[in-house]
């Protein structure tokens, strides 16, 4: 795998594809496209032709800004979408010197991957919390240790096969072979999130279009994936019902007025908008907008507290709550309003590149840096899509000829990253 990939964010409101490339240890992002996409309803693809068409115009607009071809690309799934469950895998380790191996940890890996999931849910990827070599714990890379049993404690994501076949379609049927399904925060929290963070106990809630996803980070592993369907455009809907006015408009002067409290704006400013379908201008107090914000943010603050307090997770986010996403982020004075919500710290993130410094742009920037970053095509993902035939038939041509090495080397950068 060289250092370019292709990452592809299937979101509610658009459909965006980063061309990025890590070059002397520097993050650089070479083009990105974006692409209006009707066809995802709440995180969903529910039109397959529309999403085609969506992700073929913005494939077109990043190979024409990074002066390359795309043939394939690393795609997201929502991770309130997946289910994680924790499994154990154990193993003896072959060699006469009882050298681990990097071959022991793929097979420790596999074994962990036993695992009786649902009919119509499927393993799509398998992240290892800690080894244990012989009784000792907490081994983050066993590969040159000495040791008997190695075991593994591992968090299996899983996804349900239609959305798994619905996205695998849309990407194949736009041109492009997949890569790998990476589960949304994990890349976002690569770009938005810190290791600290990660590892005292943080939540990264992504509020999009019609989703809000909230993941829990603690001791640098995964543990709870949610999805709340409630997002950004709910606010732009609200402002176009209440005001009768179309939704283009409403979209506007949410964008240019939206404010997250009615305290901000004062009693006498007066905006004039467009009455729905050309009829005229009417004139709208701005107070009248900020309390329409102002009672969908609320619920939405609420809906993102409930969640967290009903998994018992509010009193361990030592790291506190980091937002990100296009549907509260631009909207003035929502982090003051957060704070004064919710008693733990609280930040907004944004991937700080340049080209895509705008928090629309997390999920595509961090599935990017993930498989950058891990050089790894989800390996149990891949070995799927391979037996079932849904990865490009050079690509599989390469993977068996390469195969061990290639899935060696893989898996050896894969464990060296986690340091
Ligand atoms: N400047 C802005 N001011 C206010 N709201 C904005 C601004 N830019 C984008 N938004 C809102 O952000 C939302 C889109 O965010 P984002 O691109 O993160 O969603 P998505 O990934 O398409 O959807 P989802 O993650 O829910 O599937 C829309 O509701 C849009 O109105
Ligand atoms: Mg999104």
């Amino acid at each position: 795998m060289n250092n370019i990939v292709v990452s592809l964010d299937i979101g509610s409101s658009k459909v965006c594809v980063l061309v990025a490339e890590i070059n002397k240890k520097q993050f650089n992002v070479l083009g990105v496209g974006t692409s209006e996409c009707k066809g995802v309803k709440k995180g969903i693809i529910v039109d397959i032709d529309s999403t085609v068409d969506a992700i073929q115009s913005a494939v077109k607009q990043a190979e024409h800004m990074s002066n390359r071809e795309i043939k394939s690309a690393f795609v997201n799934i929502a991770g309130g979408y997946t289910t994680i469950y924790k499994n154990k895998g154990v193993i003896a380790v072959t060699r006469e010197d009882r050298e681990i191996t990097s071959e022991d940890v793929a097979r420790v890996m596999q074994a962990a991957k036993v695992y009786a999931v649902p009919a119509d849910r499927e393993i799509i990827d398998i992240i290892p919390e800690q080894f244990v070599v012989d009784g000792y714990g907490e081994i983050r890379d066993p590969v040159g240790m000495v040791g008997v049993r190695l075991e593994v404690d591992a968090n299996l994501v899983v996804a349900s096969c239609t959305t798994v076949q619905n996205i695998i379609r849309s990407v194949q049927r736009a041109g492009l072979a997949v890569d790998g399904i990476i589960v949304e925060p994990l890349g976002t929290s690569s770009v938005i999130l810190n290791d600290d963070e990660k590892e005292l106990g943080v939540a990264l809630v992504d509020v999009g279009a019609e989703t809000i996803d909230i993941s829990v980070f603690k001791n640098g592993s995964l543990v709870l994936t949610k999805i709340i369907p409630v997002g950004g455009n709910h606010i732009t809907n609200d402002i176009s019902i209440v005001c009768k006015i179309s939704s283009q408009e409403a979209e506007k002067i949410k964008r240019q007025y939206g404010t997250a409290s009615v305290k901000m704006v004062r009693n006498d400013d007066i905006i004039k908008i467009n009455n729905i379908a050309g009829r005229g201008e009417k004139e709208i107090h701005l107070v009248e907008i900020a309390e329409i914000i102002d009672a969908r943010i609320s619920e939405m603050l609420y809906l993102i507290k409930n969640e967290l307090h009903n998994n018992n997770l509010l009193g361990s986010l030592a790291a506190g709550i980091v937002i990100t996403g296009g549907g509260l982020f631009n909207i003035r004075g929502i982090q003051d309003v957060a704070q004064s919500y919710f008693d733990v710290p609280i930040r907004f993130g944004y991937p700080n590149y340049i080209g895509v410094a705008n928090p629309i742009y997390s999920a595509a920037t961090g599935i990017a840096m993930y498989a950058l970053k891990q050089k790894r095509t989800s390996i149990v993902n891949n070995k799927k899509l391979v037996e079932r035939g849904e990865v490009a038939a050079d690509r599989e041509a390469d993977e068996k000829e390469e195969h061990r090495p290639g899935l060696m080397d893989r898996i050896r950068e894969f464990f060296a990253d986690f340091f």
